[in-house]
């Protein structure tokens, strides 16, 4: 079983979670950028250009090359909640791909508030981005203490 995490990050909280996963599996990893970079500056970030993707919907483009998907049985995609959803950057990379179909996706999310509700609609929102996935949901926030448990129980190498 091979795994891939593929992670958006903005500020590095993500990219340590991903790191994390990855020292522990030797899962291979792939980090989703837009093609044209969010600012650094957080008002313009999250109040211009993240809530105009998520007002309209809009599927940035994102850096290529992407990763051959078909190599891996399992994807772990982790990013920071935006918008109480994912980055919408995170739904061109899920939509990048015309079949998932024999993969299990599974949603690893963070946010400043500690509010399920967020994971519940990031991976409603995964489920209509890739298409013939299994989604599943991860860990979420604090969740993250239980990452080797986690692990084990998914058969995750
Ligand atoms: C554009 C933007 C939108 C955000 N929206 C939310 C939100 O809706 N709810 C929340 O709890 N946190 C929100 N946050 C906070 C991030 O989810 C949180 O800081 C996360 O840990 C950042 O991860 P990163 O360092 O990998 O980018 C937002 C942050 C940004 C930059």
């Amino acid at each position: 079983m091979k795994t891939l995490v593929a992670y958006f990050s903005w500020s590095g909280n993500t990219e340590k979670i991903a790191k994390q996963i990855a020292a522990k599996t030797g899962a291979d990893m792939f980090r989703i950028e837009r093609k044209v970079p969010y600012s650094e500056d957080y008002s313009t970030c999250a109040y211009v250009e993240a809530k105009e993707e998520i007002d309209k919907k809009i599927r940035p483009e994102i850096k290529t090359p992407l990763p051959d998907v078909d190599k891996y049985d399992n994807v772990i995609v982790a990013f920071p909640i935006w918008w109480y959803t994912s980055p919408l950057a995170v739904w061109s990379f899920l939509e990048s791909y015309p079949d998932w179909k024999g993969k299990t996706v599974y949603i690893f999310a963070n946010s400043y508030t500690d509010d399920y509700n967020y994971m519940t609609t990031s991976v409603k929102d995964a489920k209509a981005s890739a298409r013939n996935a299994n989604v599943a949901a991860g860990l979420f926030n604090k969740e993250i203490n239980k990452l080797d448990d986690w692990l084990t129980e998914n058969n995750i190498k």
